[in-house]
């Protein structure tokens, strides 16, 4: 019987972030350690964070956390926890901080282990991992409410995939008031990325009716509010629906991805914005579900708003372009260096398992072009 798969306790309004005081007594955390990147210290935002903090209550602070986290920063940032003697971890920011704050409650839980002996091996990972609380402040990856974790190795050129059920935040914080200041590129990236989460967790051939029901709504909520926030920032009720809709992405994607994030990841090897990558690839991979898949991609376009009779993959070739992301992503300056190199990474892509339809080499090789472009 398909069940919607369960989800942290989600404290969700505008001003939640004031409930981590409690978050913290509910979890026996008594000395956290906030992990963070310098852009949201940078910004302003940490402060609002750390502003709620209960009086009374010593913290430490990571600051270091890079764009596309590395395990040297994961290690520094075990630094700080152990010397201070913390024992639960506040994660601040986009994916970026949320998983490294999730490899760090796994590490702080299984002492003398690297990541590289959990890194694919789920069975590694037990309840020891220590409470972890996320308080997203972009809306994208949905971290805030996933089972997984992706860590770059310190030379960028692999990533080792976390996943487990004891990754999963005990508590999710989700303010949309933390999101305001989000710049207008990261808010088509983060955004879209949404969108390819719920079109995944929808497309995959895990049979899950509840999780449909919520990635489409995902999809509606940011077809309709997107633009909204991307012109106006501080838009509040557009804000709020982009934080939802993360959400929902992020309880999507328990069902599975599939080659939209295959290529994305087979493509992110120049640093390029996640979400920018993967959403330029998804009307290709879209076209490439015509004929098999063509109820749900009705239901999709409806979703999208164009109506069952449109194109779902056009509907977000068509958004893209007025959120002005790329649907070709050489125009984000992209080299196509060895396009055999990077069709292998995604042929070879664990993503593949839940796809309904497994590009062939040849095939991934042709919607590797066109998302290139
Ligand atoms: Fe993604």
């Amino acid at each position: 019987m398909p069940i919607l798969p369960g989800v942290p306790n989600v404290h969700f309004d505008f001003g939640a972030v004031d409930t981590l005081g409690g978050a913290l007594a509910e979890l026996e955390i008594n000395h956290p350690i906030l992990v963070t990147d310098e852009g949201l210290v940078a910004a302003g935002v940490f402060d609002k964070v750390t502003a709620a903090m209960p009086v009374g209550v010593d913290y430490s602070v990571f600051t270091g956390v890079h764009e596309n986290p590395i395990i040297g920063d994961v290690e520094k940032g075990m630094e700080v926890y152990r010397t201070d003697g913390c024992d639960g971890v506040v994660a601040i920011g986009g994916g970026s901080s949320i998983d490294s704050g999730k490899a760090m409650s796994l590490l702080a839980g299984h002492s003398g282990k690297t990541l590289f002996d959990f890194s694919g091996q789920s069975q590694n990972i037990t309840k020891a991992c220590v409470p972890l609380i996320a308080i997203p402040t972009t809306a994208g990856t949905g971290s805030e409410v996933s089972r997984g974790a992706g860590i770059h190795t310190d030379d960028h050129t692999g990533t080792l995939g976390l996943g487990s059920p004891y990754l999963q935040p005990n508590i999710a914080i989700c303010d949309p008031d933390l999101t305001l200041t989000l710049p207008p590129f990261l808010t088509a990236g983060t955004g879209m990325d949404v969108v390819t989460h719920c079109v995944e967790g929808y497309m995959s051939k895990n049979v899950n009716p509840p999780a449909e029901a919520v990635a489409l709504d995902g999809i509606r909520r940011v077809a309709a509010y997107i633009e909204r926030a991307f012109k106006d920032g501080s838009d509040r009720e557009a804000r709020w629906h982009m934080l939802m809709a993360a959400m929902q992405g992020g309880m999507s994607i328990l069902a599975g991805l599939g080659p939209i994030h295959a290529v994305g990841l087979a493509l992110s090897e120049q640093g390029h914005h996640h979400g920018a990558l993967v959403t330029a690839a998804t009307p290709p991979v879209l076209r490439f579900f015509q004929g098999q898949e063509d109820k749900k991609l009705a239901y999709l376009a409806a979703a999208m708003g164009v109506g069952e009779n449109g194109d779902a993959a056009q509907a977000v070739a068509d958004l893209n372009a007025r959120l002005e992301l790329p649907n070709a992503v050489k125009n984000l300056g992209y080299e196509m260096k060895d396009v055999d190199h990077v069709t292998a990474a995604a042929v070879g892509s664990h993503f593949n398992y839940t796809s309904p339809k497994v590009p062939t080499e040849a095939e991934y090789k042709q919607l590797i072009l066109e998302t290139v472009g």
